[in-house]
């Protein structure tokens, strides 16, 4: 049977600065999903991430279901009047629009989902990350997708040889979706070229070459190009398909042990290291460090398990303590150099006020005087 896992993710309020969501909150939502479960066949998960709710739900109605959105929409809304109720921060904070009209892209929310046809066993990874943009998703799927190093599979699993291909959007492209499909191991160079560049490019799905199925899919909301100002981060998510045709869950984890630096932190204007987190966990040292969580899950016949916490392991402890090592050393040196994202990022916040100031202040020294070169 096909099955549609639709992540909607959204921050519509948290106690105490940007934090986490209140309980009320987070029941607010999760009561409206199950007003509507039945009549809309789905099954549905909740769960938060730093300040982020998000809303996972399995359904057979494809892609963009205007009635699956709008459920979400609505959710978020009932979310957000019990933030204004509580007095939350920020409450309806990501509810850039107040009209539903037909998908809730665009709107604000960050949303992943995909089609496919569930195998017997259908494994898959909801990641769910705060404080950082689509773009943090960029380096652990290069590597657990064509990077041999992370992914044994590409070696050892007969329908990863073929390898995978990449579509990759350009997310600073407001006219449209801009988008480029790439082929891994053919195009690596063209791949890895684009993907380095996180604010710009951003993986948007992956399918296996061999069977042509679908393994993963990122939000690829810009917050900023919807609001026109600086609102808050693009907080993804990430949904990979896992076993098999797929990497092995393990291998999709393995780069997170990277705690590989991420824009966001801060007013989502600062490098930090990426931290791998349990489920529920909220942030905390300068807003952050930005922070990724996992659920591990199996659907079937469009039905939910139970979610493991894979980032709950002991493994995982060392690497938070490196990632928040990493943070500190960033943050030693405030403001510069890579400490704070460049200019060209920072172009919704209020430092393009001080600098419009700043230019008619600026002189040509006359030539006769210039320094020579
Ligand atoms: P399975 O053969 O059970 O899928 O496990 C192999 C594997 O991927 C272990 O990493
Ligand atoms: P959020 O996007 O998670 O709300 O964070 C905003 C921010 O500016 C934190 O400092
Ligand atoms: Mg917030
Ligand atoms: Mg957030």
């Amino acid at each position: 049977m096909k099955t549609t896992l639709s992540c909607i993710k959204a921050d519509v309020g948290s106690i105490g600065g940007h934090i986490q969501p209140s309980r009320l909150l987070v029941e607010a939502v999760r009561s409206k999903i199950a007003e509507q479960a039945k009549e809309l066949k789905l099954d549905y998960a909740i769960s938060h991430t730093g300040d982020d709710v998000a809303i996972l739900m399995a359904h057979p109605h494809g892609v963009s279901y205007a009635p699956i959105h709008e459920l979400a929409f609505r959710a978020f809304q009932a979310g957000t009047e019990v933030a204004r109720q509580q007095g939350l921060y920020g409450a309806g904070q990501d509810l850039l629009k107040d009209a539903f009209s037909g998908n809730v892209r665009g709107m604000g929310p960050e949303v992943a989902e995909m089609e496919f046809e569930e195998r017997p066993n259908e494994p898959f990874l909801l990641f769910a990350a705060d404080k950082t943009s689509p773009g943090a998703f960029n380096l652990p799927l290069y590597l657990s997708f064509a990077d041999p190093m992370f992914c044994s599979g590409l070696l050892l699993g007969p329908k990863l040889m073929k390898g995978f291909r990449f579509v990759i959007m350009d997310v600073d492209c407001t006219e449209g979706d801009r988008v480029i499909d790439l082929n891994a191991p053919e195009d690596l160079y063209q791949i890895a070229a684009l993907l380095r560049d996180t604010e710009r490019f951003v993986v948007e799905a992956i399918y296996n070459r061999t069977t042509g199925e679908q393994a993963a899919v990122v939000s690829t909301s810009r917050l900023r190009n919807i609001a026109g100002k600086y609102v808050g981060k693009d907080d993804p998510v990430c949904l990979v398909r896992v076993q098999s045709d797929f990497p092995a869950t393990g291998e999709v984890l393995a780069p997170y042990a990277l705690t590989h630096y991420v824009a966001g932190f801060m007013r989502g204007s600062h490098n930090g290291p990426l931290m791998p987190v349990s489920q529920g966990t909220g942030v905390s040292y300068f807003d952050g460090p930005p922070v990724v969580s996992c659920h591990a899950m199996c659907v079937h016949q469009g039905r939910f398990t139970e979610a493991a916490d894979p980032f709950s392991h002991p493994f995982w402890r060392s690497i938070q303590d490196h990632a928040a090592a990493k943070a500190v050393e960033m943050r030693r040196q405030g403001f510069f150099g890579p400490a704070m994202l460049p200019y060209s990022d920072l172009e919704y916040g209020g430092i393009v006020q001080m600098l419009d100031e700043l230019e008619p202040r600026f002189k040509m020294r006359p030539a006769e005087k210039a320094v020579p070169v």
